[in-house]
């Protein structure tokens, strides 16, 4: 967990500017999360491993529930890009925490919709922790995990991609987990389409913007940066399609 604190602690300034491919990439994808989870205005909505809340801000446009949507994150750097706002509410948690009841819903009201946007892959004992959030839906919850699958088109570098396959898991065993914690799951796949100039994407590599990054040296990285300036040394802008699996579960009708 330290190592995973420390890597958010060092991008969580620039997230926002990194992770941002272009601006419809973000609106298309909130989209995408509020149309999954089929989210309405009455819904108790919790974003877990929300980092900056670039697409909970967008989501809460989009939705405008009357409660404000839980946004819990373990690294308070990446909180503190929130914007102020009454319709997010800060909760410097982990996952773990809430799963346990070591921390308390506000308002000891159950939740509707969760969100676990790339953020299950961080979980250690993720079954334990996801059948204790399954514990705090109410009687017609919902959640939604969303992370990448198993290899990504992504122009990264070989020894990368190579690390980032054997980190990932497997979206079908989340579907597993998720229907072995009592839920109705289903999987299906979205495709965001990607532009970004090479060498703001050189920019992004060296911050080490992707947290599998934060697995290689210093002189790694540099080696790795290398290869792909050769790779792409034709391309002044990258286009890439970014793959998603969307893991749903539903609380089943009593
Ligand atoms: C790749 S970022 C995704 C952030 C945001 N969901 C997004 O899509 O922009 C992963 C986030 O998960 C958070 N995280 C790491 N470990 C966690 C845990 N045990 N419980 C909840 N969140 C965690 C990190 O602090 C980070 O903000």
């Amino acid at each position: 967990m330290d190592r995973t604190v420390e890597h958010y602690e060092r991008v969580a300034a620039t997230y926002n500017e990194h992770w941002t491919y272009n601006p419809d990439y973000v609106r298309g994808f909130s989209h995408a999360i509020a149309d999954a989870l089929r989210l309405t205005g009455s819904d108790a909505i919790a974003d877990i491993g929300c980092g900056t809340g670039l697409y909970t801000r967008r989501l809460y446009e989009d939705v405008q529930p009357t409660r404000p949507i839980l946004c819990v994150d373990p690294v308070q750097a990446m909180l503190d890009q929130l914007p102020a706002s009454p319709g997010l509410r800060p909760l410097h948690a982990q996952a773990e925490d809430l799963a346990s009841g070591r921390v308390a819903l506000p308002d000891d009201r159950p939740l509707d919709a969760i969100v676990l946007k790339e953020s299950i892959h961080h979980m250690a004992d993720r079954q334990g922790t996801f059948d204790g959030l399954v514990r705090l839906l109410s009687g017609h919850g919902r959640v939604l995990i969303i992370m990448l699958p198993k290899s990504i088109q992504h122009p990264l570098f070989a020894a990368a991609h190579e690390r980032f396959q054997q980190l990932q898991p497997d979206p079908a065993e989340v579907a597993d987990m998720v229907s072995a914690a009592g839920l109705r799951s289903s999987v299906s796949h979205r495709t965001f389409h990607a532009t970004i100039e090479r060498e703001r994407y050189i920019h992004m590599l060296e911050s080490r913007y992707m947290s599998v990054l934060g697995e290689f040296s210093e002189d790694e990285l540099r080696e790795g940066i290398a290869q792909f300036r050769h790779s792409y040394r034709d391309d002044p802008v990258l286009r890439f399609d970014d793959h998603f699996a969307f893991v749903k579960g539903s609380v089943p009708p009593r």
